[in-house]
């Protein structure tokens, strides 16, 4: 059900879960005011109580309002890329943040998004908790549409169209002496060189780097449609069947093609991604290629790991 802007405020003021878009994804908000509202979002998403969310907030002004201590470049991170799809783990004062949104950790995820909508919203509302409004494991939703798969056509959505990144935020945490990207997203490691003065590492978790990931959102199956997905770094000549790929590329006759748009765009690619994902459970396709043949770098690095984890059994 769609929500006027209005409506939106009064049912987040109330202590309500409501859906509202960003320039990454769709979010599932609830007002920082309303634990409960918070409880709320990981039962109706099916998340993992030790998988934290996000601290939404309209100015960074606002953000550091919660934080305890502010490590080296926080003032030239945030006024470089907020508002905008980047999202900092940063220590909090702990009463501010209620435990159960960061998952009873000492620190929090915050971002101030672009989306005019959404900032217009949390100016009225004050900081929204929210993480990305898609069932658990399921791709992200970057239309209401989506959002209304997922939660049903009565659950309230405020629609602010088809996101315009259609890819999370990168998340960075500083790690002692540096800033670490510790979720690829919409902004590609390159583009932090400029103000970090270095290129940050990416450290994901897993591989044997250590026990628990720095983000415990990377623990779990992510992005994963109902159809089983094969990455090939090229499709074979005699294969045929639905194929994940590019309008500039011509693939085996006989072939499906579901489109990421030209394989020389990956912000389209990242535009794309999400929603071909779920077309693909919406025509009941049960198994899909996907053409893997494209650079490990900048926006494609994030486009090859979101398919690496939709394609894990
Ligand atoms: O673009 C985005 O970031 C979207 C929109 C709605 O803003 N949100 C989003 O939220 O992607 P979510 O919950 O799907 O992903 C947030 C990630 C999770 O992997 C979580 O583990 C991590 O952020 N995270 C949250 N708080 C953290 C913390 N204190 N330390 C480390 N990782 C944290
Ligand atoms: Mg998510």
């Amino acid at each position: 059900m769609r929500v006027t802007l209005e409506q939106a405020c009064d049912l987040l003021k109330s202590g309500l879960v409501i859906a509202v878009p960003t320039e990454t994804v769709y979010g599932l908000a609830a007002s920082i005011d309303f634990p409960n509202a918070i409880q709320d979002i990981f039962r109706l998403k099916g998340r993992p109580a030790d998988n934290p969310l996000i601290v939404h907030a309209a100015s960074v002004e606002e953000v550091a309002e919660y934080v305890r201590e502010k490590p080296p470049h926080f003032e030239k991170l945030a006024s470089s890329f907020w508002p905008g799809p980047m999202t900092l783990i940063l220590p909090v004062i702990e009463e501010e943040v209620p435990a159960v949104a960061r998952a009873g950790l000492p620190t929090a995820a915050f971002r101030v998004p672009v989306h005019p909508l959404t900032l217009q919203l949390l100016q009225e509302t004050g900081p929204l908790v929210m993480p990305s409004a898609n069932l658990s494991g399921k791709p992200s939703a970057t239309s209401a549409q989506h959002v209304e798969e997922d939660f049903g056509s009565g659950f309230s959505v405020l629609d602010g169209g088809s996101c315009q990144k259609g890819m999370e935020s990168t998340i960075l945490c500083w790690k002692g002496s540096e800033w670490v990207i510790i979720r690829l997203g919409a902004l590609p490691p390159e583009a932090f060189f400029p103000v970090l003065g270095y290129l940050p590492q990416v450290n994901l978790g897993g591989n044997g780097q250590q026990e628990r990931p720095l983000c415990p959102g990377q623990l779990y199956r992510h992005y994963a449609p109902n159809a089983k997905l094969t990455l090939l770094e090229s499709i074979p000549q005699e294969r045929q069947g639905v194929v994940i790929g590019f309008s500039d590329r011509t693939y085996p006759k006989g072939c499906r093609l579901y489109p990421l748009g030209s394989s020389k765009d990956p912000e389209a690619a990242a535009h794309q991604l999400y929603a071909v994902l779920r077309q693909l459970d919406a025509d009941g396709i049960q198994e899909a290629m996907v053409d893997m043949n494209f650079p490990a770098q900048g926006l494609w690095l994030t486009l090859r790991e979101r398919l690496q984890k939709a394609a894990r059994v």
